[in-house]
């Protein structure tokens, strides 16, 4: 088999890519030009891939990749993925997460329709919740420019599914985490930030809203239900969740007792890092996704952060 990644170089694209690996899968990824390369999350496998430069604002680079890996699959994983950049670049953040799936997958219309394709759709479609537990079904309501371009492309995936038959499938992913988080995400700031305060580097974590909830799993987990989602019959919407909330006050406590610290003599609220609108609350309903594609995540709460502090603990101690 034969796989085609985009945004190889992102959280997602590494997990997947070790995973599909594992499958005895070819694999082959996207990654963009740039002046100087950053491969960090690959660079351990970048031996066993095959890279190809295009970017999500140019038609004609996805068809030539397309034409060029000749997959079976192909993984729409690149996005402008940080929610507050989306305010400050909206026109480009809708480029890239909502007409940029377009460019995907008009790639596999005009090159080979029998091409199965996954789109990265999320929980920040649902916004601002209209129903608790968030299904399948619950109605969206983004709250962000990039949640209003991921509806986009949720739904252009659905509409080129019964538009041309295309094995198109939406995987409504909650937030997922792990030490290969971007840094400027809350978890990942949050287990960063205890790592150097533990380590004498800092003395204070600044941050934003920390009554915000959400559903936290493990990015590892959710890529096998990425997969698992391109191997059934027939091409369908799954919510991929585990089910529980925790407040980013809740996970400050368990980061900060994890490395015996009480994070009240260290952390500070900064207006800098509220947002314009909020997602306040998350949840989400993955039911389908347990009974349809058998999949259960391994790693719960505790566990999460657990294996990130710990993790940015050693990372930072072997820098020193
Ligand atoms: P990430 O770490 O930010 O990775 C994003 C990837 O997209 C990077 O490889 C980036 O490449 C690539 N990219 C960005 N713009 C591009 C462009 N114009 N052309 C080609 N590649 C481009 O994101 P992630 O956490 O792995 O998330 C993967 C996908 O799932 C995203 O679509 C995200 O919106 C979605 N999602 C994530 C979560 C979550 O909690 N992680 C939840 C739901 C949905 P560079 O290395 O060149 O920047
Ligand atoms: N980033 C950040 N920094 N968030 C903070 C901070 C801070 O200092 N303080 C509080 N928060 C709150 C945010 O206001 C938000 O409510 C919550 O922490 C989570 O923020 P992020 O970790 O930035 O993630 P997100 O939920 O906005 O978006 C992520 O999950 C989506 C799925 O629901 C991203 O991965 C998106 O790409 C993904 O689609």
């Amino acid at each position: 088999m034969r796989a085609l990644i985009t945004g190889i170089t992102g959280q997602d694209g590494s997990y997947l890519t070790e995973f599909l690996l594992s499958k005895g899968y070819e694999v082959f990824g996207v990654v963009r030009r740039a002046s100087t390369e950053s491969f960090e999350r690959i660079d351990h496998i970048k031996d066993k891939i095959t890279l190809l430069q295009a970017d999500l604002l140019d038609q004609l680079s996805l068809i030539s990749v397309v034409e060029e890996s000749k997959p079976d699959e192909i993984y729409n994983l690149a996005a402008q993925s940080f929610v507050p950049t989306s305010w400050t670049q909206p026109v480009l953040t809708g480029e890239f997460n909502a007409l940029g799936v377009t460019k995907v997958l008009e790639a596999i219309r005009l090159v080979n329709r029998k091409i199965k394709f996954y789109q990265a759709s999320s929980s920040e479609m649902f916004g601002k919740v209209r129903e608790t537990p968030q299904t399948e079904a619950t109605p969206l309501y983004p709250r962000s420019p990039y949640g209003v371009a991921k509806v986009y492309g949720h739904w252009i995936t659905i509409n080129y599914r019964e538009s041309y038959d295309i094995f198109a499938t939406s995987g409504i992913l909650f937030n997922h985490e792990s030490p290969r988080r971007g840094l400027e995400f809350v978890t990942r700031k949050i287990t960063n930030g205890v790592a150097r305060i533990k380590l004498g580097l800092d003395d204070n974590l600044a941050l934003g809203n920390l009554d915000a909830k959400r559903d936290w799993g493990y990015a590892g987990d959710y890529v096998k239900a990425m997969w698992l989602m391109l191997q059934q019959d027939k091409p369908d919407d799954f919510v991929i969740s585990t089910g529980e909330t925790h407040s980013v006050k809740e996970f400050v406590e368990e980061a900060f007792s994890i490395a015996d610290l009480d994070w009240k003599k260290y952390v500070t609220k900064d207006p800098r890092f509220m947002r314009p609108a909020e997602v306040d609350f998350l949840v989400g309903d993955s039911s389908k996704a347990k009974k349809i594609l058998g999949w259960e995540p391994e790693y719960d709460f505790k566990g999460l952060v657990k294996l990130m502090v710990e993790a940015d603990i050693k990372l930072l101690g072997e820098k020193r």
